[in-house]
């Protein structure tokens, strides 16, 4: 019987997420519940992202609320998680009163027996050691999950090398290490036990998976994955584009269950950025790279990040910015205001963007996008798309109950069974990859019916009960 209740508001990327799950999990072990009411919690933990200053200042803002309330509920367990927590310890621990444990990015394995040894007395617990070994021991409950998403993540390394100069991840994840393959394979076989039917295996770099320890390399580790029966779809973030090798080019033309999408963050489309940024390979090179996958792949969809008003960007390389950006057609894309990290290099760096100009650069990068958006998307009414369901749609119309799930290419589909003979049966279809004839194209999102052609829709594995709060990066 659980009797206690854990709210979790998750801040970042999707390793934050997957730490989530990992807390979770523990937490369920040791007798909590996870809940989505803040005001029935026993237990509330932040986990954090540091990546740009308003990430950072949503956070500070939301501590501010909690512990307001916590004046007068103060019964409550306040935790600080990830990468603020890591980064900015001493300073959170001062500035709020209120809270009670502050984990780092490797600590959140320790959670609960931190939970246990928390007293009157020795509050904040404060551990922001950065650990080498990134297994936990071998009957960690996360080989013991009981409830997947449908869509779940793996992180499968931690940290990064790279040291791009505006980026704070080296310092507040550490060094990049992998995790041994055996283990990657064991919990990829439990999330499927536990429901999963598509992966996204997570690292800041999946690209150099292995080199440092010696194990396999990322298009190995991709074909032992791709063997494990109900797993229907693979999906990875990110590939830095200096690493990505033609051996994983490759694993796109073999690899079916490969989804047919790659995120692959150009950051700018200018060399002198670029070189700036230490990104280390040229406008050239991420054009040769994207052109040898459309070679394996003719369909895929490419998505990528980019920073507008990096330190000394003129209106000249922000122009070879948006000429990449027509030229590549990306899928999708998020773009972001440089932002000074202070412990990042670029911080110190001069030639600082004016905040209104970096604005309107970042508009019309998402204006230009849209529009190529749009038409890809338009191209694709009339076709036919096989949809990984994940559930009902987050904004139904009155009375019909409208399906949601992502093609291969990433991109939502919501979708109606409207006089298949299945509008009641749409529980079934949680889980399974379903045709959907497309009509109407929206501007994230495709909107189509069912086709029933679906042979034998079969029930699911159990799905998690969520809780909390994600606030994605
Ligand atoms: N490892 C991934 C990115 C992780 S951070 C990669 O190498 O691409 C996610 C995105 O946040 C980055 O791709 C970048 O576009 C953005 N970002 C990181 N630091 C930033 C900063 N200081 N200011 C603005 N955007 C930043
Ligand atoms: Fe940051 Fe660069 Fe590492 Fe990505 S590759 S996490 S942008 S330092
Ligand atoms: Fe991710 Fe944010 Fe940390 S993007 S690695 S949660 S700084």
């Amino acid at each position: 019987m659980k009797t206690k209740k854990a709210y979790i508001n998750t801040f970042g990327c999707q390793m934050n997420v997957y730490d989530t799950h990992r807390m979770e999990n523990m937490l369920a072990a040791a007798g909590y519940a996870t809940t989505d009411s803040f005001w029935r919690a026993d237990l509330v933990i932040v986990n954090t992202c540091a990546i740009r200053e308003k990430a950072v200042q949503k956070v500070y803002s939301f501590l501010g609320r909690i512990c307001g309330i916590k004046r007068h509920k103060p019964g409550i367990i306040l935790a600080v998680t990830g990468c603020v927590a890591q980064q900015q310890s001493q300073w959170l621990a001062e500035r709020f009163a209120g809270v009670d444990l502050i984990l780092g990015t490797h600590a959140v394995t320790r959670l609960v027996p931190y939970l246990e040894q928390l007293g009157p007395e020795n509050r904040p617990i404060i551990d922001v050691a950065m650990r080498t070994e990134i297994d936990p021991p071998a009957d960690d409950v996360a080989e013991k999950i009981e409830n997947a998403d449908i869509s779940s993540f793996v992180t499968i390394m931690r940290g990064c090398d790279n040291f791009c100069t505006y980026c704070v991840v080296p310092y507040v994840r550490g060094r990049e290490t992998s995790r041994e393959p055996s283990r990657i394979h064991a919990e990829v076989e439990a999330l499927v036990r536990a429901g999963a039917r598509e992966v996204t295996l997570l690292g800041q770099n999946v690209n150099s998976y292995g080199k440092k320890e010696a194990l396999c390399g990322f298009p190995e580790l991709l074909r032992q994955i791709h063997d494990i029966e109900g797993l229907l779809r693979i999906r990875f973030v990110t590939s830095h584009p200096k690493d990505l090798s033609d051996g994983l080019i490759d694993a796109f033309a073999k690899l079916p269950k490969l989804a047919n999408h790659v995120h692959l963050p150009v950051q700018s489309g200018a060399n002198r950025i670029l070189s700036k940024m230490n990104r280390r390979y040229t406008r050239d090179h991420y054009m040769q790279r994207v052109a040898a996958l459309r070679e394996a792949r003719p369909d895929i969809a490419i998505s990528t990040d980019f920073i507008a008003g990096f330190p000394t960007e003129t209106e000249a390389d922000f122009e070879d910015t948006i000429d990449l950006i027509q030229k590549v057609r990306f899928d999708t894309l998020f773009a972001f205001e440089y932002s000074d990290r202070p412990e990042a290099p670029a911080a110190r760096f001069n030639g600082k963007i004016d905040s209104l100009e970096k604005k309107h650069r970042l508009r019309k990068i998402l204006d230009v996008q849209a529009d190529v958006t749009a038409d890809i998307y338009h191209n694709l009414v009339g076709s036919t798309q096989t949809v990984l369901v994940e559930g009902k749609s987050k904004k139904p119309r009155q009375d019909i109950v409208e399906m949601s799930g992502r093609s291969s290419e990433n991109r939502i589909v919501n979708f109606v069974c409207a006089s298949s003979g299945l509008e009641k049966e749409t529980d079934l279809m949680e889980g399974q990859l379903v045709n959907v004839h497309i009509e109407r194209a929206c501007a994230n999102s495709l909107w189509g019916r069912f086709v029933p052609d679906t042979a034998g829709l079969k029930p699911a594995a159990p799905l998690s009960m969520k809780g909390g709060k994600t606030n994605a990066a």
